[in-house]
């Protein structure tokens, strides 16, 4: 364990008594909630925070009355910083009448200096703030704001180390993301990524094995393999692997039985990558390819380096090879200096590769990344292009999704479904959710579902025996 890790472990130790002392005033155990906006990677560093949290004795709750509440913020466009504003304000109404609650928050947003700023004038009720580079010493950051009693701010400009070893505490028992890399270079001109999460760094390769076994010991089923680029994974590391031989060495762990990863940048996608999904089939029949624009012009203002044909060429290649993968993508509509022309060849791409799912997101100026400072479009004009594009992209991924009716596939139950308790909802290895009847004791297990309907974007099943 390295000197970081140690000073974690005694800070936690500082933490219990702090939260035994908090129980013993109050006659009850102390309950912390943990909210998470954005992508994966957060959603896996929430799990880190919720670990110390319950390593430190609090009681874990989604009730955002809890003792103590996080918010684990995104900030890859606008209205997901709106969100933590709205939200904090309820949190300020609670707070007023238990002054005892503390209040924090960290993630990607934090990383830009004139939240920090709004958020010391207009949110001063708030307790302790931290960025994503030191996440992994929320122990010691908690220790201090129960200690210092006034508002704990601490952000790093850089990561310094990796550090690995921290407790975690998974939302599912039987899947989990695994960083294999952090942060990202690409500097696409439209992304505060890179300002927010840094350069990025890979995982050795023994760590995230190791990782992954201890996973598969503990009941593990199905890893998710994060990375803002995965297919650059190895840069750096002092012997370089691929992420195609990751892969391939993650595959061999016994007891996993599914692997995903997320997200391939085209530009990176290498006939390996493409040679050993095709040929592993622990490797799940999903790949997530960020389209962005269709537009060769747009793609190369926003520093994709690709064009809308090596994409095509990309993408039909990778159907023809595993005809059984579902393709899903992310589209921009709106980036600076969009014209009908641009959409249309986005229109083509989405015709032509008739993607399973496609997430589609108005362009969000963000502070500091080249395209916040080029001239914007018109809101109704992206607008109206936003809800042309949607339309296609449902028809194809319906189209898409449908054509496994009446076939059986093996599906991961997850969860009771939402809305229907009578009903299981599992996910496919294309990713496609489908609900059906069965018992809870099944959830964790994959079962062979006879998908009878396709609803649109999910199907309607029954197991079969
Ligand atoms: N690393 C991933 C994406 C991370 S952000 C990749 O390169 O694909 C997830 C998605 O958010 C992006 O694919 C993009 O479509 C969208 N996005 C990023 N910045 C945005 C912005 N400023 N406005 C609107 N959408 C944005
Ligand atoms: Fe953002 Fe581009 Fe990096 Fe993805 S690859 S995180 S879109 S800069
Ligand atoms: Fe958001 Fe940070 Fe992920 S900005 S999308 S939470 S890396």
């Amino acid at each position: 364990m390295n000197s970081e890790a140690l000073l974690q472990t005694e800070s936690v130790e500082r933490l219990k008594s702090i939260v035994r002392g908090m129980e013993e005033e109050k006659g009850r155990k102390i309950t912390a909630c943990v909210i998470t906006f954005g992508c994966q990677m957060n959603a896996r560093d929430s799990e880190k925070l919720s670990g110390i949290l319950s390593e430190a004795g609090f009681e874990l709750s989604e009730d955002e009355a809890s003792d103590f509440v996080i918010y684990n913020t995104c900030t890859v466009r606008d209205n997901a910083n709106q969100r933590v504003y709205g939200r904090l304000g309820a949190l300020y109404a609670m707070k007023k009448k238990h002054p005892d609650k503390k209040i924090a928050l960290c993630g990607c947003m934090m990383q830009e200096p004139s939240v920090i700023e709004k958020i010391k004038k207009s949110y001063s009720f708030v307790d302790l703030i931290f960025g994503t580079h030191n996440i992994y010493r929320f122990a010691s950051l908690l220790c201090r704001m129960y200690e210092e009693g006034s508002m704990v701010v601490e952000i790093w400009d850089k990561a310094e180390t990796i550090v690995e070893d921290l407790p975690i505490v998974r939302k599912y028992p039987f899947k989990s993301g695994v960083n294999i890399m952090f942060g990202c270079d690409n500097f696409c001109s439209y992304c505060i990524v890179p300002y927010v999460r840094g350069r990025e760094r890979s995982r050795e390769p023994k760590d995230i094995l190791r990782e992954i076994e201890v996973l598969a010991a503990d009941g593990v089923k199905e890893v998710m393999l994060l990375g803002q680029n995965v297919n650059s994974y190895g840069k750096g590391l002092d012997v370089p692997v691929s992420f195609s031989e990751l892969l391939s060495m993650v595959s061999e762990i016994e007891g996993i039985e599914r692997i995903r990863f997320m997200t391939s940048h085209p530009k990176d996608l290498s006939d390996d990558l493409i040679r050993v999904m095709r040929d592993t089939p622990k490797v799940c029949r999903h790949l997530h390819l960020p389209l962005q624009s269709g537009s060769t012009k747009l793609l190369e203002v926003m520093n994709r380096r690709y064009t809308k044909d090596q994409y095509l060429e990309l993408a039909l290649r990778i159907r023809e090879a595993i005809p059984d993968l579902a393709i899903t993508t992310d589209i921009i509509v709106g980036f600076p200096g969009e014209t009908d022309e641009d959409i249309e060849d986005t229109l083509e791409v989405i015709r032509r590769v008739k993607f399973d799912n496609a997430f589609t997101f108005i362009y969000s100026p963000r502070t500091g990344t080249p395209a916040a400072s080029m001239e914007q479009v018109p809101d109704k004009l992206t607008k109206e292009r936003f809800d042309r594009l949607l339309k296609l992209v449902q028809d194809t991924a319906r189209e898409a999704v449908s054509k496994y009716e009446g076939q059986v596939m093996d599906a991961l139950v997850e969860e009771i479904n939402e809305h229907d308790p009578s009903l299981l909802t599992g996910r496919l290895s294309n990713n496609t959710i489908v609900h059906f009847p069965g018992e809870p004791s099944l959830i964790g297990q994959i079962v062979p579902v006879e998908l009878r309907e396709c609803k649109g974007f999910y199907y309607l099943g029954e197991i079969v025996i």
